[in-house]
C-alpha cells in the first residue's frame, strides 16, 4: 500500500483515525504537525505566535516535499491546512474525514482534554472565524480528496475499517 493521507478540519480526529488505521494495516502513523514540531523543536502554537502563520505554511510545504521524497507505506494525518500543499497527490491517496462544524466542535468539548485541545489550535480561538474557515474549506477539501468519509457517530476503528474497504 502506498501512503494514505488523512485530511479534514481541525478536531475531526485525523490523528486518532490514523493510529487506528495504522493498527489495522500494520503500518506506521505519522502526523505532519508532529513532524513540524520536531523540526522546529517548539509547539505549533508557539510557531504561530513567534513567527506567524505564513512561516508555518512554509514549514508545511517543506514537510510535504520531505514526505514525498522519503516516506512510503505510512498513514499520514495532516494539519487542517495541509491540503493546500501542491504535491499532496504525489504523496499518497487522499481521504477526507468529513463532519459538520457542530459535530466537530461538540467532539472537542466532550473530550477529557478539551481545554488543551482548544488552546493548542490558534485558528480555533475565535468561533466566528473558525466557522467561516470551515465553510470556506469544505469544498476545497472535497476538491482535493480521492475519497470522502462521513465520520459522524462512528468510532475511529469503524472509520479505519471503512477506509480499508475503500482502498481494497
Ligand atoms: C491548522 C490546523 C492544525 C495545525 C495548525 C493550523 C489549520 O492542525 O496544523 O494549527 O490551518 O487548520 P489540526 O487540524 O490537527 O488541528
Amino acid at each position: 500500500m502506498t501512503n494514505v493521507i488523512l485530511i479534514g478540519f481541525m478536531g475531526v480526529g485525523k490523528g486518532t483515525v490514523a493510529r487506528a488505521l495504522a493498527k489495522e494495516s500494520n503500518a506506521y502513523a505519522i502526523d505532519t504537525d508532529d513532524l513540524i514540531e520536531s523540526l522546529e523543536n517548539r509547539k505549533i502554537k508557539d510557531i504561530f505566535v513567534e513567527d506567524g502563520e505564513p512561516y508555518f505554511r512554509d514549514l508545511e510545504k517543506k514537510t510535504a516535499k520531505w514526505l514525498e521524497k522519503n516516506v512510503s507505506d505510512a498513514i499520514i494525518s495532516t494539519g487542517g491546512g495541509f491540503y493546500k500543499v501542491k504535491n499532496l497527490k504525489k504523496i499518497g491517496k487522499i481521504i477526507l474525514l468529513d463532519a459538520s462544524y457542530e459535530y466537530i466542535y461538540q467532539q472537542i468539548l466532550a473530550h477529557p482534554n478539551a481545554k488543551r485541545k482548544l488552546r493548542k489550535r490558534p485558528l480555533l480561538q475565535d468561533t466566528t472565524k473558525a466557522k467561516a474557515l470551515y465553510k470556506e474549506r469544505i469544498p476545497l477539501y472535497k476538491g482535493v480528496a480521492d475519497e470522502v468519509i462521513m465520520i459522524e457517530g462512528k468510532s475511529p476503528q469503524k472509520i479505519a475499517k471503512e477506509i480499508l474497504r475503500l482502498l481494497s
